[in-house]
């Protein structure tokens, strides 16, 4: 089992390459079974999740080719099979993205319901509802959605609450129905955008992605094309945290300045002013600490859910007391009790967490229990006083390109063990 130990006491200093965005590239990597032809996209991150979400495809039928710049070309034209198994889908939630692009393309899906997962129950109902409505007939029988539509037609779609893949997969599923779809309360992340961006490159009719209306008119058929993927701004705000906890200074590089401006602005308030510099973003904490901050998660452009836990971090070293609250999720405090193994003072009041930060923290051995979880305990690593080991490294896997790498490449002391079992 693997697991990454952690140095405490070293300020970061240096620069930090961004990758492309995760919840950008498992969608846009779903939508290419849209396409009539291949596609080949490009700035893709090596994560667990996108080698799923590619065994996924492969195991659709379509043929993936990978260059040694990790772009990928998935040619979708030799596609043999609508069903997502089980055994794929439990690894990757993210995977009923394909349930969508299946259904418009191929006229049939059968994907595995996800099931929970530790952040929430996560229910798929406004996807179900939303293709409902454009026609497909759905069952959801022995843990499968299985669902059909000889051609999916265009519907007026309310989503009562804001679901990025929510609208992704009726974003999707409505660029060849029969007729105009009109999504509201659209969720407005800038990967709904990203991915709006390469469907209209493959020939989609969309307008207003981005907004909280989203109207697609129905076309025949989409051309497979080329498609770079945005950078990650969640990996970004991640090290500029990283950054601001150890007092060091942290240049994030090839980032997208304008998709995080809830961020900066809170790390602004906690003292760390971002200078922006092109795709450029630096912060200089050496020798302050950050005073503490209070965030509300909220859908884009509020502050993202998937940045709390890293903030939380942040907090439990900061002057100050800061409260934060989850209102996205139901249960993303799985984070708290580690942090508080490590001397964190934290109080939770219902989706409330109250953070006072201390002048010290200790190492102590940590587990992973999910992905933005698994990134804030190695940011508290990074200060406590101590070795910290963090087991279930595969969580950060999932979402982290290299993390061992990207923080050693700024001073910081982390290597990467094999715990032999016991
Ligand atoms: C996406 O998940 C992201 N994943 C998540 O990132 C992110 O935390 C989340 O959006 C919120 O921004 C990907 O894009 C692959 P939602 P998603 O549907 O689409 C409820 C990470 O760390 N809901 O926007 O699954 C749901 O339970 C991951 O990278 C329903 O009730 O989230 C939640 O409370 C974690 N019914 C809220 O809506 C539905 O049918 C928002 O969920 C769908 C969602």
């Amino acid at each position: 089992m693997e697991k990454l130990l952690i140095q405490g006491g070293v300020s970061l200093d240096g620069d930090v390459r961004i990758s492309g965005a995760k919840n950008a590239v498992l969608p846009i990597l779903a939508a290419t079974l849209l396409g009539s032809s291949p596609s080949k996209i490009s700035n893709v991150p090596h994560l667990r999740d996108v080698t799923t979400m590619m065994r996924l495809l492969g195991q659709l039928g379509a043929s993936l080719t990978v260059d040694e710049k990790m772009a990928i070309e998935v040619d979708p034209t030799t596609v043999d099979s609508c069903l997502a198994p089980y055994e794929l889908v439990r690894t990757m939630r993210a995977s009923i993205v394909v349930l969508g692009p299946l259904v418009a393309r191929f006229g049939e899906a059968e994907v595995s319901l996800p099931g929970g997962c530790a952040i929430g129950a996560r229910p798929v109902n406004l996807h179900i509802d939303g293709l409902k409505a454009m026609g497909a007939e759905i069952q959801v029988e022995e843990g499968y959605i299985r669902a059909r539509a000889k051609r999916l037609k265009g519907a007026r779609i309310f989503m009562d609450l804001v679901s990025v893949t929510g609208t992704e997969n009726l974003m999707m599923a409505a660029t060849l129905a029969e007729g105009t779809t009109v999504i509201e309360n659209a969720a407005r992340e800038p990967e709904v955008v990203d991915l709006a961006r390469y469907l209209i490159r493959m020939g989609a009719r969309i307008n207003g992605a981005g907004s909280d209306v989203i109207t697609i008119e129905g076309v025949e058929r989409l051309s497979g094309c080329a498609h770079r993927v945005l950078p990650d701004r969640i990996e970004t705000g991640t090290f500029l945290v990283a950054g601001v906890m150890t007092g060091g200074r942290v240049r994030a590089r090839g980032a997208d300045p304008t998709i995080i401006d809830s961020v900066l602005a809170k790390l602004a308030e906690a003292g760390a002013e971002p200078v922006i510099d092109g795709e450029d973003i630096e912060i200089d904490m050496r020798g302050k600490r950050p005073r503490a901050v209070s965030i509300h998660t909220a859908p884009y452009p509020g502050f993202p859910t998937d940045m709390q836990a890293q903030i939380m971090a942040m907090n439990t070293i900061a002057s100050g007391t800061g409260t934060i609250v989850e209102n996205v999720f139901e249960n993303r405090y799985m984070h708290v009790q580690e942090m508080q193994r490590m001397g964190a003072d934290i109080r939770l009041e219902g989706n409330a967490a109250i953070v006072t930060g201390k002048d010290r923290l200790y190492a102590a051995p940590v587990m992973a229990t999910d992905l933005r979880a698994s990134a804030s305990l190695i940011l508290m690593g990074l200060v406590a006083r101590g070795e910290t080991l963090m087991d279930r490294v595969y969580h950060i896997d999932r979402g982290y390109e290299r993390v061992e790498e990207k923080l050693s490449g700024m001073g910081a002391v982390i290597r990467r063990v094999q715990e032999m079992p016991t």
